[in-house]
């Protein structure tokens, strides 16, 4: 028999995006396509940390609540399931904005200035200015959306680490500070390390949406086959009748990914010999991508804009609770509100 919805036996884990746009076939293999396998085993929350782009978008608010409605699409279109898993946004759980509040009373500035990606992005991201407080505070934006959910593991990809390790030391900190009934409040949550396999975009490069590299999510077959027409190949197959090596070549790369044995074993053999060329070989890549994208394409285009509106409004009231529960014992341990909070 199958398991009701509220089963709270399972380890709890949590994990968001934030809402840059649609999302391409490098979120999907790098984070969604495992949190899907995720809801079978554990009780799934996951975001879209709208607030999060605020931290850099700033001054140009004007796609945020477009490109939420987009990636929740896309959240449902590659099998998240609103009625086994709490999908929310983080605008509409304020109470994520309170333990931000609190959370910042103790952090030292520097846990937050040696954060690699600060520095980083800074320095990268020059069209911005990021010398702002929202910026530096954003990896304790990202600690109180984790910690709140109070969850064993946080499935994100390597370049997130650095954040989950420093939700970990504010956990820390904060338990040694503040405790209830002599039990610690904030359970030091791990990272879930997503396996990822590496995933070219069309110029070769790691997919990326700064790149102009990606296909993504809704592209039409005929655009999924145009774009990998262009693709760049093994450099070395200049001619026809040159070999070439699919370990050399970004098209080889996804035929590692999506291909089945038979056909990558085809690819192998033609490419080293010049017995295919590559335009064939691009057109089975091709109808591999396409396989993986019909079924996302079909479940997409079952949600219509007021389903999503619905779902979202209907997870994160079960969010909300779900936190609005820790932020008692967090005021509690913190002895600031004898009694229970009205209004909320
Ligand atoms: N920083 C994450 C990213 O850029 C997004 C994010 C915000 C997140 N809060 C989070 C991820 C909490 C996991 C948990 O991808
Ligand atoms: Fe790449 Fe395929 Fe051309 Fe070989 S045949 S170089 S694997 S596209």
């Amino acid at each position: 028999m199958a398991e009701p919805v509220t089963s709270f036996s399972r380890p709890r884990v949590l994990s968001g995006m934030r809402p840059t746009g649609k999302l391409h076939l490098g979120n999907y293999m790098g984070a969604l396509a495992n949190w899907v396998r995720l809801q079978d085993q554990y009780e799934c929350y996951f975001f879209i940390a709208d607030w999060h782009a605020l931290t850099s978008d700033y001054a140009d608010t004007s796609q945020i609540v477009q490109n939420t409605q987009d990636v929740m699409l896309d959240y449902l279109a590659a099998g998240l399931d609103p009625a086994r898993t709490v999908l929310f946004l983080q605008s509409k759980v304020l109470q994520h904005a309170e333990l931000n509040l609190l959370l910042g009373m103790i952090t030292p500035l520097g846990w937050l200035e040696r954060v690699p990606t600060y520095k980083e992005q800074q320095e990268n991201l020059t069209g911005k200015d990021l010398s702002n407080y929202g910026f530096l505070g954003y990896p304790l934006l990202m600690a109180s959306d984790i910690l709140i959910y109070q969850p064993q593991f946080v499935p994100v990809g390597n370049d997130q680490t650095a954040h989950v390790e420093l939700t970990r030391e504010v956990a820390r900190r904060f338990n040694q500070f503040y405790k209830l009934n002599g039990e610690e409040v904030l359970p030091e949550p791990k990272v879930l390390l997503t396996p990822s396999p590496k995933l070219p975009g069309t110029d070769g490069r790691k997919m990326s949406k700064s790149y102009g590299n990606t296909i993504l999510l809704t592209d039409p077959e005929a655009e999924v086959r145009k774009k990998l027409k262009t693709m760049v190949t093994d450099p070395a197959r200049v001619r026809r009748t040159d070999p070439g090596d699919p370990d050399k070549c970004p098209v080889g790369d996804l035929h590692k990914v999506f291909s089945t044995p038979e056909t990558l074993a085809k690819v192998y053999e033609g490419c080293r010999s010049a017995g295919i060329g590559c335009i064939e070989c691009k057109g089975w890549a091709a109808d591999a991508l396409v396989q993986v994208l019909n079924p996302i394409q079909e479940r997409r285009a079952q949600y219509s804009s007021k389903d999503v509106k619905d779902i979202l409004e209907d997870g994160s009231d079960r969010a909300r609770v779900r936190a609005e529960q820790t932020m008692e014992q967090v005021r509690a341990a913190m002895q600031l509100t004898p009694g229970s909070q009205t209004g909320r």
